[in-house]
């Protein structure tokens, strides 16, 4: 008796391997499938569809999970989004009450912002931000930025970078907030500061009468 009881539970525990090890990429039987599959989200694991749904007014039994952050929630170390609402009213009085959170660049940090605007930026704007990049004359309507810039708060800037503007696409998804505004402090670098402050005795009325 006792050996009939070994024999199958030899048998069972083999037929168990057997079964089992069908394939090593499949699983096999599976007798519990909450210690298969997690319940937990995985990034890039496969989404089973009846376990899983991006509906949350339907989700029923299911677990609800679309990707996205829960609202009202910050990435670590993220800067404060920009809430400034993509109307005339936000371009024009909204955005310059957001201010710059980062302070003027330097070293690196202003030779990795230069590196980030002549990839983003300078293909319509030029290296200079004055609307002479390579395919400015194919896109139209480029602006020469630090023409308008110096009459700009950071904010504006900024809006401009969040939402497009005509021609000119957002670039919200291509750069974080905290490079977008680096490159605020970087065209305050392309502005010609010293060049307005001097040559504006040219123009001066006074100056004329005296010659
Ligand atoms: C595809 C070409 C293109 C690229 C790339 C581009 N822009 Fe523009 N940008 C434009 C056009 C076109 C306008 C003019 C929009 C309009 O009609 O007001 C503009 C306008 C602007 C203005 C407003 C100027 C004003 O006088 O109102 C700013 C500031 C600006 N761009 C900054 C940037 C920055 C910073 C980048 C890089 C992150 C960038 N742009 C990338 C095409 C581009």
């Amino acid at each position: 008796m006792k050996k009939i009881a070994i024999i199958a539970t030899l048998i069972l525990s083999m037929a168990v391997v057997f079964i089992g090890c069908k394939d090593k990429r499949e699983p096999g039987r599976i007798y519990m499938p909450d210690m298969t599959y997690s319940r937990a989200y995985e990034s890039y694991a496969y989404r089973d569809s009846a376990i899983f749904t991006m509906d949350p007014n339907s989700a029923g039994h299911k677990i609800f999970f679309n990707n996205l952050p829960p609202a009202g929630t910050l990435k670590r170390g993220e800067l404060y989004p920009f809430n400034v609402p993509n109307d005339s009213n936000g371009l024009l009085n909204l955005s310059s009450l957001v201010k710059n959170p980062l302070g003027p660049l330097t070293g690196k940090d202003l030779e990795e912002t230069g590196r980030l605007f002549n990839i983003n930026c300078a293909v319509c704007h030029g290296a200079k931000g004055e609307a002479n990049g390579p395919v400015a004359e194919k896109v139209g309507g480029v602006k020469n930025i630090i023409l308008a810039s110096p009459g700009y708060s950071d904010g504006r800037i900024f809006f401009v970078m969040e939402y497009g503007q005509n021609n000119m696409g957002s670039y919200a998804s291509q750069l974080s907030r905290e490079q977008r505004w680096r490159i605020v402090q970087y065209i305050r670098t392309l502005e010609p500061k010293a060049a307005t402050t001097t040559e504006a005795p040219k123009t001066d009325s006074a100056a004329v009468v005296k010659k």
